[in-house]
């Protein structure tokens, strides 16, 4: 919820340190703006559940009441061992193997998971490391427990291994809590981080003994190219989060965490004291989902869609974004990220673009501390035809900007 509806506030003064600087999710603030009829949502990544056939919705309920006595009460803090069962199978796939049910806590979302790794690894002032620009949900998680976040950028290839290296060394042995990656069709930056990379990182942070945490909502979503290992796959010390959100639907609010099991005891304390447990229903919900449904059919579905419509918003950006704007060109996941010259800065631009019906991500909110000349639109939701449209909308406010910036120029107004 946005909050710039308060004018005062009665217990300013009363709040605990930790919530006073917690940014705010610019897209959660647009979800009112973005429900006005004419708008043309490219800021939220909500995977397209409408193109899950109704029936497969059915066959997972209709079972739902050979499971009433367990699905309604409370569960074990760490899941269901038959949800951690499909969860290994899926894990499998993707080429981790040799799990075990005690190597996986269910979370409530990732979204959850995120939070207790900062419950349990930050100190007020302790260094963690993320990419940069990075998930901005992961930003706000870490942010309550006051970390000193230092962001590493990224190029087409994934996080830069030669500036983490300076960043290690100035940082020395264990100079940071833990390394956040998104390393898969990353959000907001839609790039995947080479295997050379991948390699080089889980060396580097060998050898500085940096834990690693890997988000990886995405890597099912592939349209082209050949998947990457997961660095979960190639080190078993990698602490690794997966959900059912982007694969099933997020309104489960099921996910994962796999670590090393001194880290999960301590996640499992601090997931005690944040809700008993997790929704036993849902995870039921989960379980006939992968067991009774034509689930890869159903992804197959969502992954054809989300292809046609990256191509749509590609086609889009190539025939009307002007040829200052680049953009990355991501081969699976919902987003790309647009850098626009230096002297635009999207925050402005965004009130300007919900007037016209379009709205996007500043760029802004996915750095720890900056303002941004760069924006992520997602191509999740909206149809082949309005992610034209919205481009179309988008390039005429970005024009105009440059109009404006080239007369100031011209008449001596702006000094480079
Ligand atoms: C990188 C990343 N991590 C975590 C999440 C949260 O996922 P969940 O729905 O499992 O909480 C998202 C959601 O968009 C995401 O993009």
């Amino acid at each position: 919820m946005g909050d710039s509806h308060i004018t005062f506030d009665h217990w300013e003064g009363c709040y605990a340190d930790r919530v006073a600087n917690i940014p705010s999710s610019a897209t959660r603030d647009l979800f009112g703006a973005a429900s006005r009829a004419d708008m043309i949502s490219l800021s939220g990544g909500m995977p397209d559940i409408r193109v899950m056939p109704e029936e497969v919705l059915k066959t997972a309920l209709d079972s739902m009441l050979d499971n009433k006595n367990e699905a309604l009460q409370y569960g074990s803090t760490d899941g269901r061992v038959q949800t951690k069962k499909i969860i290994i199978e899926l894990m499998e796939d993707i080429g981790v193997n040799g799990l075990a049910p005690e190597d996986i806590i269910i979370t409530s979302g990732s979204q959850q998971a995120l939070d207790l790794m900062g419950k349990v690894f930050i100190n007020p002032g302790d260094t963690i490391i993320t990419e940069a620009p990075t998930y901005l949900g992961a930003l706000q998680a870490f942010s309550v427990y006051q970390p000193n976040v230092r962001a590493v950028p990224f190029d087409d290839e994934g996080m830069r291994m030669d500036l983490l290296e300076e960043l290690l060394k100035e940082l020395g042995n264990r100079g940071a809590k833990f390394l956040y990656t998104i390393p898969t069709f990353q959000n907001p930056g839609g790039v995947t981080m080479t295997l050379e990379r991948r390699k080089r990182l889980l060396e580097l942070c060998h050898e500085y003994d940096i834990t690693i945490l890997e988000d990886d909502p995405y890597s099912r979503l592939r349209f082209d190219g050949e998947p990457v290992p997961s660095l979960r796959s190639m080190d078993p010390n990698v602490v690794y989060l997966g959900t059912f959100s982007k694969i099933f639907a997020p309104g489960l609010r099921v996910a994962w965490v796999i670590a090393p099991r001194a880290i999960l005891q301590k996640i499992n304390l601090c997931k005690q004291g944040a809700d008993l447990c997790g929704s036993a229903f849902n995870q039921i919900l989960a379980e006939k989902y992968f067991t009774l449904t034509p689930w890869k059919e159903t992804l197959a579905s969502y992954v054809e869609t989300y292809k046609r419509r990256r191509d749509a918003l590609l086609q889009a950006c190539e025939e009307y974004l002007p040829e200052e704007v680049s953009y990355t060109h991501p081969e699976g996941g919902f987003f790309i990220w647009l850098t626009l010259p230096d002297y635009i800065n999207t925050d402005r631009l965004l009130p300007i673009a919900l007037d016209r019906g379009v709205t996007f991500v500043p760029g802004s909110g996915c750095y720890p501390d900056k303002t941004s000349n760069s924006m992520r639109l997602a191509f999740c939701y909206e149809s082949e035809e309005d992610l034209t449209e919205g481009i179309k909308r988008i390039s005429k406010v970005i024009d105009e900007r440059l109009i404006m910036y080239r007369a100031l120029k011209r008449d001596g107004l702006i000094v480079d």
